[in-house]
């Protein structure tokens, strides 16, 4: 029920107030695009008016294109609001927004990065093997392994030796619910509570703010073509306890950590008895050229805890990860755990398994990467053409840049009232107000049939590039993370 308090003595008429109430309530997001309002009749009684009220307030809303009302679904919030309600957002609801500045919701947008493609995913079979996996995993009563299912937990160290180069056995692995379960177990594990830890800038926000919750003391490092700066590092916090990095394709910028890169890291773990939690969230879901292996896979590799998800590469909804852990570390990370964790549903462990093991997995990605490739080339060729020419790829992702005086969280508020999803560049890094302003277009749900309109309706939101002479620069070059002809 909506609760709202009407004054009786007021000169705003009792339709304006409801209309007022229920308008605000949206705006803050109390009401969510979508969402199911009483029926009149619910409504006047809660408010002791007459039915007629209530119904005039709807009208009213329904009027500004906050509400819509059918016979089967009564009256409902709009899916979409309309460009006019987000200025009355307030600075205040906008720190609610979650920090990593990404759309939640079960239905990826256009742009959107960090999800898969919606029609590539193969939800016919996906259905199949989990709707067996709920019979087989309904016969067992015990206990379940708090590592993970065997099943599972072999199904991946036979992937990850032929994907990733890492050998480990099945009790090296524990299954977590995706990156952050990992992550969380990880720090527990290395007992990282109140010591520095490296991470990268720029470098994924989520990883920041997840580590600043655990207590752990952030130190930022720059990021450079090879990697993370390991030199920058030593002089800032050569005392760190872990070093958290993306070496597959930091994020955002998508660039590979060099060899030398990787074998300074290691150095340096292994002379400070420190750790590297390696993000490997993308796997071998490489757009251009090889994958490089894991840092897990080499020598050194008994300081790294790798980690990996199959968010990125099947689905953020299939919701599972895994920890591949040093011998050393195995198990006390097994006992946190134990006590401390949960693994994931066992009928989706079972599903996942089987997807593993009939090869279905590797053949989606073959077919995934395939169409990230057109989609993204597609993508740039589109803005190029609409004048945007520094647009730059990275990973799975397109980086472009926007003009001065735009401020990228502005424009990813507008543009997701609008249906797309750019997500902005600036929290990324960890510069405040003075970090490099630009958006990051996620490639996997470009389509060809709607791209020029969908790209189209997004510079509309900037202004016309060809009127001014492109959007300059792009920040991730003049950050100095990539060439200019990348
Ligand atoms: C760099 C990076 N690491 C980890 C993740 C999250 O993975 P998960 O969904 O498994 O928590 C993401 C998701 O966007 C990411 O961009």
């Amino acid at each position: 029920m909506i609760e709202l308090q009407l004054d009786r003595a007021s000169s705003t008429t009792l339709v304006e107030q409801i209309a007022r109430h229920i308008e605000v309530a949206i705006t803050e997001g109390a009401l969510q695009p979508g969402g199911r309002l009483p029926s009149w009749r619910d409504l006047s009684a809660q408010l002791g008016v007459a039915r007629g009220t209530v119904r005039a307030a709807y009208e009213k809303l329904v009027d500004r294109q906050l509400l819509v009302t059918s016979r089967s679904g009564g009256t409902r919030v709009v899916d979409i609001l309309p460009p006019s309600i987000v200025p009355t957002i307030g600075s205040e609801s906008r720190n609610f927004l979650p920090p990593d500045a990404s759309y939640r919701s079960d239905d990826p947008l256009v742009f959107q990065m960090g999800v898969p493609a919606a029609d590539a995913f193969p939800a016919t079979l996906w259905a199949r093997l989990f709707r067996q996996a709920v019979q087989t995993t309904a016969l067992r009563t015990g206990l379940s392994d708090p590592r993970g299912l065997i099943e599972l937990r072999s199904a991946i160290a036979s992937h990850v030796a032929i994907s990733r180069g890492i050998e480990c056995s099945p009790d090296q692995i524990i299954i977590t619910s995706g990156f952050r379960s990992g992550l969380s177990l990880a720090l527990r594990a290395i007992d990282a509570t109140g010591k520095k830890a490296w991470v990268e800038d720029p470098g994924y926000p989520m990883t920041r703010l997840a580590l600043e919750f655990a207590g752990v003391n952030v130190v930022p490092i720059p990021v450079n073509k090879q990697g993370l700066s390991v030199q920058d590092g030593q002089k800032l916090a050569p005392e760190a306890t872990v070093a958290v990095v993306t070496p597959g394709q930091q994020a955002p910028s998508g660039v590979t950590m060099s060899q030398e890169r990787r074998i300074e890291l290691i150095r340096w773990a292994v002379k400070s008895d420190a750790w590297i939690v390696e993000d490997d969230y993308l796997a071998e879901l490489h757009l251009s050229g090889q994958p490089s292996n894991a840092l897990a896979s080499g020598s050194g590799a008994d300081r790294v805890i790798h980690i990996g998800t199959f968010s990125k590469t099947i689905s953020p909804m299939v919701g599972i990860g895994f920890l591949v852990a040093p011998l050393p570390l195995a198990r006390r990370l097994i006992d946190i755990a134990t006590w401390l964790g949960s693994p994931p549903n066992a009928a989706v462990q079972v599903a996942l398994a089987e997807f593993l093991r009939e090869g279905h997995y590797l053949r989606h990605l073959r077919r995934t990467r395939r169409l990230y490739c057109e989609r993204r080339g597609r993508l740039l060729e589109t803005l190029t053409k609409f004048g945007v020419h520094t647009a730059v790829p990275a990973a799975l992702s397109v980086v472009m840049p926007i003009p001065e005086g735009f401020d990228d969280q502005n424009i990813f508020v507008d543009a997701r009232a609008a249906g797309l999803g750019p997500a902005p560049l600036s929290p990324w890094f960890n510069g405040g107000s003075c970090s490099p302003s630009g958006l990051i277009l996620g490639v996997a749900n470009v389509m060809e049939r709607r791209i020029e309109r969908d790209c189209r309706q997004l510079l509309t939101m900037i202004g016309d590039p060809l009127k001014n002479g492109g959007y300059g620069q792009n920040p991730l070059v003049i950050s100095g993370l990539i060439d200019a002809d990348n």
